[in-house]
């Protein structure tokens, strides 16, 4: 087999996987989520599913990865000791990272044209402008499209570059730089007048707002934004270290990615409440009412409103990258081990495939409504059937793997590092993903399609 990369050092590690966690899932779903299902409530539940599904799978992910150092199809194969049926699972995975690419791929180039255009100050405007120009940006034949592309041959390039050279250096120059922008106008938000009203929405607990289907969504969301259940994990995991605290890592990420979600809601909603607008949800909320809300709330500092507009976008931006960075690398690994093809051509291909699913899925949002898939633009299609039902069994799977299938003194030597790392924890873990963590995903499940 080819050679593979490491990542050099364990920061490396984890500002790498903390980049894929960190993504537009925590700017751009997690408050609106927050913030309309029972602010502090939900995210009180939200952790609750962190702590109790997110950290096991996420464990279980990085003992795969790392134990077989191979890409996901062949680690699943690997270390189940030569059973073909569980290289289905890291297939799964690498099919649903792809889906997710493409549809993310979109959203991204959407947050890199705003970039450039706040940038140029094209974004200023009332309220009806800033509709109008999301509106015939994100309906036109070509722009958006390029846009995607672009945001993906910026991808290609990070990940052309291999694993140490590339994604790791790539990751510890935007991370920092996106807690910096991101404190800074957070500052900013909570600085402005009226913004308590603001920081009540997002934190304030109200648990009449919680029902079966908050749960559900919580836990959806948990899973999204910590890149489980697409062998994402597992795949970084190949490239860590046989001495990396696996237990340690997976918290401190999980933390970090939280942490940054709670954050992202305090540098919305202040802002927000600050000018008296209510936000909404989806894509509506960063295209269309925060170009907006930055200019309104900074009316009697233009400047500042201006940089605050074009730091945001930066680290939407920079969010994205680190992002479909990891998801990219799943099927580059995929294809240049398994089809013995240089880094180069693997990566290729996979921007290929990638850049023809985002025009479709681009596409289907505005120019062609034809792009349809059982109603649905090809677009939210992607989103549903990967968010909702491809990640989750991808999930499931690893979890029944690990608790059921894997050898369970492997999997003891993988957690604790063969002995020289605490083995406190490793029963609860082994009980989590055993039992916890297949039957919470079953009744989500049976609960979605109303069996339940
Ligand atoms: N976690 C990222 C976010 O919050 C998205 C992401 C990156 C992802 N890699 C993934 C989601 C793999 C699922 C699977 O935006």
């Amino acid at each position: 087999m080819a050679h593979r990369g490491n990542f050099g050092s364990k920061l490396g590690i984890i500002l790498a996987t903390a980049g894929s966690a960190v993504g537009l899932g925590n700017v751009w779903r997690f408050p609106f989520m927050a913030g309309h299902n029972g602010g502090a409530a939900f995210i009180i539940i939200y952790f609750g599913c962190i702590l109790l599904l997110g950290i096991p799978g996420m464990v279980s992910e990085f003992i795969i990865g790392r134990h077989s150092q191979a890409n996901a199809a062949r680690a699943y194969h690997h270390i189940s000791g030569g059973r073909k049926l569980w290289r289905m699972v890291g297939y799964l995975g690498i099919l649903t990272a792809t889906i997710i690419l493409g549809f993310y791929a979109v959203v991204a180039g959407w947050c890199l044209q705003y970039l450039y255009a706040s940038l140029l100050g094209h974004l200023n405007g009332d309220a009806n402008y800033v509709i109008d120009y999301f509106r015939s940006f994100s309906t036109h034949p070509l722009k958006p499209c390029l846009w995607a592309v672009a945001f993906l041959l910026i991808t290609h390039t990070v990940v052309s570059r291999g694993v140490q050279k590339g994604i790791e250096r790539a990751s510890k120059l935007l991370m920092p730089l996106l807690m910096v922008l991101l404190v800074t106008i957070v500052i900013a938000s909570c600085l402005l007048p009226g913004s308590q009203e603001g920081i009540e929405f997002l934190l304030k607990p109200d648990f009449s707002k919680v029902s079966s289907s908050v749960m559900l969504e919580a836990l959806g969301q948990a899973f999204f934004s910590l890149s489980l259940g697409t062998a994402c994990l597992c795949t970084y995991a190949s490239y860590f270290k046989r001495d990396t605290n696996l237990l340690g890592s997976a918290m401190q990420i999980a933390l970090l990615d939280t942490l940054i979600a709670i954050l992202a809601g305090l540098m919305i909603f202040p802002a927000a409440f600050s000018v008296g607008v209510e936000p909404d949800s989806g894509p509506s909320l960063i295209f269309i009412t925060l170009p907006n809300v930055f200019q309104q709330a900074f009316a009697s500092m233009p400047v500042v409103g201006y940089v605050v507009g074009v730091l945001f976008y930066a680290l939407l931006v920079f969010a994205a990258l680190t992002s479909t960075i990891s998801m990219h690398e799943i099927g580059t690994a995929f294809f240049s081990e398994e089809l013995h093809l240089s880094r180069t051509k693997a990566v290729w291909i996979l921007t290929i495939i990638c850049s023809l699913l985002a025009i479709g899925c681009s596409l289907s949002v505005g120019a062609v409504d034809k792009i349809a898939l059982f109603g649905l633009p090809l677009l939210d299609f992607c989103d549903y059937i990967t968010a909702q039902i491809m990640l989750p069994m991808g999930a499931f799977f690893t979890s029944l793997f690990v608790g059921w299938f894997v050898d369970q003194q492997l999997l003891h030597d993988e957690f604790t590092n063969n002995g020289t790392v605490s083995t406190r924890f490793f029963r609860i873990y082994q009980f989590a993903v055993r039992f916890v963590v297949p039957v919470c995903i079953a009744l989500i499940f049976l609960h979605q399609f109303d069996i339940l």
